[in-house]
């Protein structure tokens, strides 16, 4: 009897020679699972997503545990929506695509399961996809036009990465975060401010009606001209708030939290917009979480077409986190041939350039 991977293999090949694949994805890295249907890596047929949010915040942050129980029960329910929402019927699935890594071991073994039994039972291609190649790949849908290569600024609650995208699916790191993500200052902050869990959207929110120039924050240094820290810049935004209302002082929630996201988006597009120029790239594009942001897609939009670039950036729905990402990414890897066995495993710490 043919193995799995040999029977797969083959329709890997076929689906190469024609190019076209309708691919179902399923992403459970983090606190939301979500099930797409992506038709030849840009065309969205379906797009679920049930966010675990609501419990977790009654938490102050993401309990693991929970997760991986809620998305065990979403699987199933999100995959038959999936598929009746796109219309088709499991037989027109080509492959199935699934979120490796990073991210929580448990609630990622969730989706790798439910995906590994899936592409078992239909007969079909398993293709394993980097979490942080989700996101870069979620401009590919957002903008049908877009090739590589181009420069990509990826900011979530646990990365924070200037990439090179120098074909699809390989990227060269240009810098990265020595301390804490951006999306991870944005909700330490927020905490500061009584803002709940997640912090990053509502803070963006209440700075859109403060005052930026009000409170001043420390400049980022790191060694390497294109790598983040936000940890000192975080560290300072808490201690100064502490030191100003033990002194008896007010903060004003407002402003402080536009000062804050202010200093964070000036320092992203610096360093962002440097290695842009020094790679002498035409095109940059935003992704993750924090790509969301309004101050940031503003800023990269102004600043980037100053510098005479294109700019790109996934509509908000396809920043934080989905699984239509995941199906763009995962039709450039089957299209190679890059398939998995069933013994697949899921990878929390896995970067996206293995060293
Ligand atoms: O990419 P993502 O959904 O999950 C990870 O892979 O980490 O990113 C979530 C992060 C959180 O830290 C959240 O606070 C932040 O993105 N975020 C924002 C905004 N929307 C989400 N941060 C700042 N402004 C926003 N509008
Ligand atoms: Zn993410």
């Amino acid at each position: 009897m043919r193995s799995f991977f040999d029977e797969t293999a083959e329709k890997a090949k076929a689906l190469a020679v024609k190019g076209e694949a309708t691919i179902l994805a399923v992403e459970s890295s983090c606190d939301e699972t979500a099930v797409a249907i992506v038709k030849n890596g840009r065309q969205v047929l379906a797009n679920e997503i049930s966010s675990q949010i609501d419990i977790h915040a009654l938490y102050g942050g993401v309990v693991p545990e929970i997760a991986s129980r809620m998305h065990v029960e979403a699987l199933s329910i999100l995959y038959r929506s999936a598929l009746k929402n796109a219309g088709i019927g499991p037989d027109e699935l080509d492959a199935v695509a699934v979120t490796y890594g990073p991210g929580l071991v448990g609630a990622l073994l969730t989706g790798v399961s439910f995906a590994k039994a899936l592409a078992y039972a239909l007969g079909v291609p398993l293709v394993k996809v980097n979490h942080i190649e989700g996101h870069v790949s979620a401009n590919f849908v957002a903008d049908t036009t877009l090739e590589p290569p181009f420069v990509c600024l990826v900011a979530s609650g646990g990365h924070s990465h200037l990439v090179n995208v120098s074909r699809y699916g390989e990227y060269e790191m240009l810098g990265h975060t020595v301390d804490d993500a951006a999306g991870e200052a944005f909700d330490k902050v927020a905490r500061v401010l009584d803002i709940p869990y997640p912090g990053g959207p509502l803070l963006d929110k209440l700075a859109e009606e403060g005052d930026e120039n009000r409170y001043v924050f420390p400049k980022m240094h790191t060694v390497n001209r294109y790598d983040y820290s936000f940890s000192g810049l975080k560290t300072a935004v808490i201690n100064q708030a502490h030191s100003i209302r033990q002194a008896g002082g007010e903060i004003v929630a407002r402003d402080w939290a536009a000062s804050f996201r202010k200093a964070v988006v000036d320092a992203l597009l610096d360093k962002a917009l440097l290695a842009v120029k020094d790679t002498g790239a035409k095109k940059l594009a935003l992704a993750g979480g924090v790509a969301a942001n309004r101050l940031l897609r503003r800023e990269a939009l102004r600043r980037g077409e100053q510098a005479g670039l294109r700019v790109y950036m996934p509509p908000i729905g396809l920043c934080t986190d989905n699984a239509v990402m995941i199906g763009s990414a995962a039709y450039y890897r089957l299209i190679k041939g890059e398939i998995s066995e069933l013994d697949l495993n899921a990878q929390p710490s896995i970067r996206l350039i293995e060293e």
